[in-house]
């Protein structure tokens, strides 16, 4: 009796819908949004440095690609989120922080510092948190987010 003739392993392919897909969410080298069922590509951008974020107690302002950012050291881990309480305007870097929250200074709304979402009113939505990762001795935030919405549909 022969040994069954071993079956061929099948070939790796890309659809080709899947290749069309891809080409057609992109104008002019421009990628585009997830949410609009299309590619976004990271946009990492400098907002300091691991050594002046390490001992970091509370919340840092750092004005990056056009927007006001509120950065927090949590057990060791970076976050970021928008520094603008979505009620008033309140400045959330300079709000106390308390485990995984930022409570708002001018009206005490509290917010997570990991998704940004508000814990208790007055403040009725939450605030975009960006991406943080650490390259060497740079802390860099992703703005692909705030990217996507500049782009036309
Ligand atoms: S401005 Fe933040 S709670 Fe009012």
């Amino acid at each position: 009796m022969s040994a069954p003739a071993e079956t061929p392993a099948p070939l790796n392919f890309v659809p080709l819908a899947s290749l069309m897909f891809v080409v057609s969410n992109f104008e002019a080298g421009q990628p585009k949004s997830l949410a609009e069922g299309k590619c976004v590509m990271a946009h990492f951008v400098k907002v300091g440095s691991r050594a002046e974020l390490e001992d970091l107690e509370g919340g840092k302002l750092v004005e990056a690609d056009g927007q006001r950012i509120a950065v927090f050291n949590i057990g060791g881990s970076c976050y970021a989120i928008e520094s603008t309480c979505p009620h008033r305007g309140g400045p959330l870097a300079e709000g106390m922080v308390t485990g995984e929250e930022v409570i708002c200074p001018w009206h005490g709304s509290r917010f997570n510092v990991k998704t940004g979402a508000v814990m208790t009113p007055p403040a009725r939505e939450g605030v975009k948190s960006f991406p943080v990762r650490v390259t060497g001795d740079d802390v860099e935030i992703d703005f692909a987010e705030r990217r996507f919405i500049t782009v036309k549909p």
